[in-house]
């Protein structure tokens, strides 16, 4: 698909299903993606509602249902953590499914609960978290577009800089992406069962006298 027809927008809630699956082809495997589709959909809903997120979805132009992408992120993910901590009881139905259908996710899903309902780490004022970006079909520049774009809405709402994490171990093609897109390392995070890299992205200069 040629880049130039690709058409980035606000996520809205029609869009979750097909969020939902682009995610659930991303990122195979991961804890979210394990947790099943009514959890995915609960976590996307949550973050549409959020009035500190950017959400961001990419279609062809001319076929704006058709979502070949997203691009997620927060200016207070401390406040969009305690919030999702907030609905978990609605979704303990998908979390007791997740479990039963693989054992394997309990322990996950207790260290992850006691991480959203411990204090996160509080950004400065002015940091945005991209949390994740995940596209169809890799490859085609839709990631980078949508980088691009996030960067984009994040400066436009006051942001300094973009600040993400991911994987430090066998995971060279995605840390070049963010570094060829001026990220820089910025330090490295200890999640217990994995290391993360801590990349940063500068956002422009603000006009003079601000
Ligand atoms: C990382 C990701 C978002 C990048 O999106 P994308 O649409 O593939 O990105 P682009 O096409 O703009 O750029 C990918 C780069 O890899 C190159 N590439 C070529 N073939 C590729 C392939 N099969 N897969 C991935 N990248 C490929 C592209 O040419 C491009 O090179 P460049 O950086 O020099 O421009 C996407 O691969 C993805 O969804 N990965 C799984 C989820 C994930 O790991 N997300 C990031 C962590 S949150």
């Amino acid at each position: 698909m040629p880049t130039a027809d690709l058409l980035i927008r606000a996520m809205s809630p029609t869009d979750l299903d097909a969020v939902v699956a682009v995610h659930q082809h991303a990122f195979k495997g991961f804890f979210l993606t394990r947790m099943g589709p009514a959890f995915l959909r609960g976590y996307y809903q949550t973050i549409i509602d959020f009035d500190g997120s950017i959400a961001l979805v990419a279609s062809p132009a001319d076929d704006p249902s058709n979502i070949v992408g997203f691009a997620v992120g927060f200016h207070d993910p401390h406040r969009f953590y305690a919030l999702f901590g907030q609905r978990r009881r609605r979704l303990l139905p998908s979390m007791a499914l997740a479990a039963l259908r693989d054992p394997g996710l309990i322990v996950q899903i207790l260290r992850n609960v006691r991480r959203v309902g411990a204090q996160q780490e509080q950004l400065h004022p002015g940091v945005v978290e991209l949390s994740s970006i995940g596209v169809a079909g890799p490859g085609g520049g839709v990631g980078g577009q949508l980088v691009e774009a996030f960067a984009s809405v994040a400066a436009a709402s006051g942001a300094r800089q973009i600040m993400l994490t991911t994987d430090r171990d066998d995971n060279e093609a995605v840390r070049a992406f963010y570094e060829r897109r001026g990220f820089t390392l910025d330090g490295f995070e200890d999640r217990g069962e994995r290391w993360l890299c801590r990349y940063v992205r500068a956002l422009g200069e603000r006009p003079s006298g601000e």
